[in-house]
């Protein structure tokens, strides 16, 4: 039976966000207290502990990135945010920061006592500027309460945090063009190495994680990494929100233990897909991520057994698609966003991605060969081959799923069929 656990959404819905009073009387700060009494080292090493991986889709283990960033003859000077949340399908980011804000502010105030960074920023998606008044007055309240700021609890350790806004640019997320958007600049990758822990904001070291991720410190530093650990998988260390989206019951974000099954999130806290359809396929982690059907649905969220599976997380939205909806109309979609999205720095994904529309399109219409699908797999392989971020290396990463799992639907649009009935074949009698 499918579980909801709730470390750290247990105050959303449940304090007035931002207050500092209703966020201490639900046990906050509790984590920022115990830290500052501790080695910086202790801490590294509970974080170790919780095998606590990056929320943010790459899933870079948390405390790794801390031991290293410690072990640099130059610690970072910078604590930075990743609020951006730009994948569809995803707002998980969203809940912490509009309804239990200071959990993140803890997080991230543990993390700069750690290295002793006096700077923060907050860099979160201009979408969702709704949440300006939320963000900046549970900065000024936890100011105000000497838990952030000058001389924190009496203490020498002094923190501020700033918030950025972007202006809606989904490639912002990639932690270097974050930064540089920070900077003031065009918000585009740079070239990695060098790691930001070593050159980041300012051409400092940097310290950059996940709201998600800033999210659990307080926890885990509370009730120590091994107790967070339990609730995972050997692999997958506590809790993941997972957003539930498409034809599905019950739309929303989620607590559930790392080694949930799929199925039980779906039809169990999902509700299952409503109006009688079934099931076409599953994308888990975004528009970036992979496509899968009813096969796969038995693996456990776990980092390790969806590698295993030939999956992965990502940001852990899971979009589910009913046999009402089209492959190609679907990957029409996907792919629009991202002609939307790419910076235009690279060839292969400023050209590929426009490219790989127009051979769908071909398919919608009913007018394609198939010569179109090899060069739809040639154009795809060359993207994530050579394109010089992750936006363009996984751009097509739904397309190459969709072809190895529903080869079938493409073949029958070459014919000039869609057995959703979304495309319309007109083209086909032009030829
Ligand atoms: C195109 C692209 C978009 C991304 N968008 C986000 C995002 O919205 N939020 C996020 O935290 N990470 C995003 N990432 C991953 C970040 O580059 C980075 O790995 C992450 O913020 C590190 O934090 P974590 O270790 O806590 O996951 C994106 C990466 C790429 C390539
Ligand atoms: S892959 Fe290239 S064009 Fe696409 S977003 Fe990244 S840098 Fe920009």
């Amino acid at each position: 039976m499918a579980k909801i656990v709730k470390l750290i959404s247990k105050n959303c819905g449940k304090i007035v966000p931002g207050s500092v009073e209703d966020y201490v009387k639900a046990g906050g700060y509790t984590g920022l207290r115990k830290a500052m009494k501790m080695d910086p080292q202790e801490i590294i090493e509970e974080v170790k502990k919780s095998n606590l991986m990056g929320r943010g889709g790459a899933g870079y283990p948390t405390g790794k990135k801390w031991e290293q960033a410690y072990a640099n003859p130059r610690r970072p000077e910078y604590v930075v945010c990743n609020g951006d949340e730009g994948e569809p399908g995803t707002y998980k980011d969203r809940l912490i920061l509009s309804q239990d804000p200071l959990r993140l502010i803890e997080g991230m105030t543990i993390a700069a006592y750690v290295f002793n960074i006096k700077e923060g920023y907050i860099y979160v998606r201009g979408e969702y500027l709704d949440l300006k008044d939320t963000i900046n007055d549970a900065i000024k309240n936890a100011e105000e309460a000497n838990y952030l700021g000058k001389n924190i609890l009496g203490s020498d350790f002094s923190f501020h945090i700033q918030v950025v806004w972007g202006a809606g640019a989904y490639v912002c997320g990639e932690n270097t063009a974050l930064l540089e958007s920070i900077e003031g600049k065009s918000g585009r990758p740079r070239k990695k190495p060098p790691f930001l822990t070593r050159v980041g904001l300012h051409q400092a070291p940097t310290l950059l994680q996940n709201v998600e991720t800033y999210s659990n410190i307080s926890y885990i530093v509370e009730h120590g990494g091994e107790k967070y650990h339990s609730y995972g998988t050997e692999y997958s260390g506590g809790t993941k929100l997972v957003c539930l989206s498409g034809n599905i019951a019950n739309k929303g974000v989620y607590e559930i233990p790392f080694g949930t099954p799929i199925r039980e999130i779906i039809y169990e806290i999902g509700g299952g897909i409503p109006g009688g359809r079934n099931l076409k396929f599953v994308q888990l982690g975004g528009s970036s991520g992979s496509c899968f059907k009813d096969e796969k649905l038995d693996t456990p969220m776990c980092y390790k057994a969806l590698k295993d599976a030939g999956l992965k997380l990502g940001s852990g939205a899971l979009l589910v698609i009913d046999d009402s909806n089209c492959v190609i109309d679907f990957l029409k979609c996907i792919t629009e966003f991202f002609i939307h999205e790419s910076c235009g720095k690279c060839t292969p994904c400023r050209e590929g991605n426009t490219r790989i529309f127009e051979l769908l399109d071909k398919l919608s219409k009913g007018i394609a060969g198939k010569e179109d699908m090899d060069r739809l797999c040639e154009i795809s392989d060359l993207m994530k081959k050579t394109s010089f971020c992750g936006l363009g290396q996984a751009a097509t990463t739904a397309l190459t799923d969709c072809i190895k799992y529903m080869k079938d639907e493409f073949l029958e649009h070459i014919e000039g069929y869609c057995r959703a009935g979304v495309c319309n074949m007109s083209g086909k009698e032009k030829i």
